[in-house]
């Protein structure tokens, strides 16, 4: 068992919290949902209030180890001195000598945010020197970044071998909610695969051995749908693992269930002209951009008999109102059948809040990846390396 932050004595100590910290930003660099964010204050809070020396660390995008300002951290600490009313500061780079002073300057209490780790190659790369070299700056180390933790990287791992480390209250929180549904799930169990990212493919194969039914939907079902061979009209799939769908059919075709009709666009545009049809009469070039209405009623029906329901990815593009139908009225069913409901992923996230029903969720995650890494039972690096952290320290 690895150790949490009640069993670590804080008071007046440098505490280096690694944070979810990719928050999407518009063109201007303004932060357009700090959810994230959010998650970490009770972590801060607590070692506030207990007078340690806060510094916030984490990564934004893929800039590729490589200094890219329009991914700096200083949006991000300034959208923190709004959340919690005091100034936290962004410091210039995340190692270093005038880190090293500025940190070495901080008051109890104080908050400030290094620059974005992935700047430097050695992050990804999880290279020694590099965690050795962060590690320099803190006390404790506190991972606090679940949708992270399937990273096996230096502000991750590596730095564990030279702090004593802990999980923070964010991450507490989210494995525990993943061990109930990893670990006793309570049946007829359905998870739900759909958003754009067509590598999730991936999962389905240990994930359909633990789940009664596999609902997948977006750019996945095409593929899927494309390896059935149903048209799917102008509509983005992935070739390469149309083969692998093909193969997954053949042996789960009974437990993975795709949509039977579609709503489909003339093209790639939120006003672009649509209408509701079977598969097998989408008309040439038009684009599937949600689920139609027959498919809707079908996935409630087995939705409906759901003990536990885990939700990566919605079900069509819905941040635009005429493809938003599909997602907006199954998250609303299945916030009505007493299931347990775990929804995960930046992109479902924000479909639940868009749709107001957060406060109707068991349990709204910020991981994506790492939740579906979970659902597949497979070890999260970082929560091995505190595991190992809390044995030998
Ligand atoms: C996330 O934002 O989902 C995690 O931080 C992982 O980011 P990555 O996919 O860029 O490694």
């Amino acid at each position: 068992m690895h150790k949490t932050l009640h069993d670590a004595d804080v008071e007046g100590k440098r505490v280096l919290v690694r944070g979810d910290l990719d928050v999407p930003a518009d063109e201007t660099g303004r932060i357009t949902d700090d959810t994230r964010l959010r998650t970490l204050i009770p972590t801060i809070m607590f070692l506030v209030e207990r007078h340690a020396k806060v510094v916030l660390m984490g990564h934004r995008g893929r800039p590729g180890g490589k200094t890219d300002l329009s991914l700096s951290m200083a949006h991000v600490a300034g959208r923190l001195s709004e959340i919690l009313g005091t100034e936290v500061r962004a410091l210039d780079d995340c190692t270093g000598p005038i880190v090293r002073d500025r940190i070495g300057r901080m008051r109890p209490g104080d908050v400030v945010v290094l620059e974005n780790l992935r700047f430097n190659p050695g992050e990804e790369t999880n290279d020694a020197r590099f965690a050795q070299e962060i590690a320099k700056d803190g006390d404790l180390y506190v991972n606090d970044a679940y949708a992270n933790c399937h990273r096996d990287h230096a502000s991750m791992t590596g730095i564990t071998r030279f702090l004593p480390a802990c999980a923070g209250l964010a991450l507490e929180k989210e494995l525990a909610v993943m061990r109930r549904v990893t670990e006793r799930p309570e049946k007829p169990y359905i998870a739900i695969i759909g958003g754009v990212k067509g590598d999730k493919i991936g999962v389905i194969d240990t994930l359909i051995t633990k789940v009664d039914y596999l609902i997948v939907s977006g750019v996945l079902a095409n593929t899927f749908l494309k390896a059935a061979g149903k048209g799917i009209g102008g509509s983005k799939f992935d070739k390469e693992t149309v083969g692998e769908a093909k193969r997954l059919l053949a042996v789960h075709g009974d437990r993975i269930v795709l949509p039977i009709d579609v709503r489909a666009a003339a093209s790639y545009d939120k006003d672009a002209r649509y209408l509701d049809c079977d598969l097998g009469s989408i008309p040439e070039g038009y684009l599937i951009l949600d689920i139609g209405p027959k498919t809707i009623m079908y996935y409630e029906s087995l939705l409906a008999e759901a003990k536990t329901v885990v939700w990566g990815g919605p079900l069509g593009v819905f941040e635009w109102e005429s493809f938003a139908r599909g997602t907006r009225e199954v998250m609303a069913f299945i916030t009505t059948t007493g299931a347990f409901t775990l929804v995960g992923g930046g992109d479902s996230g924000a479909a639940v809040r868009k749709f107001g029903l957060e406060g109707k969720m068991s349990h709204v995650s910020t991981g994506g990846g790492v939740t579906l890494q979970m659902l597949e039972g497979k070890p999260l690096p970082a929560v091995a390396a505190l595991e190992t952290a809390a044995k030998t320290g």
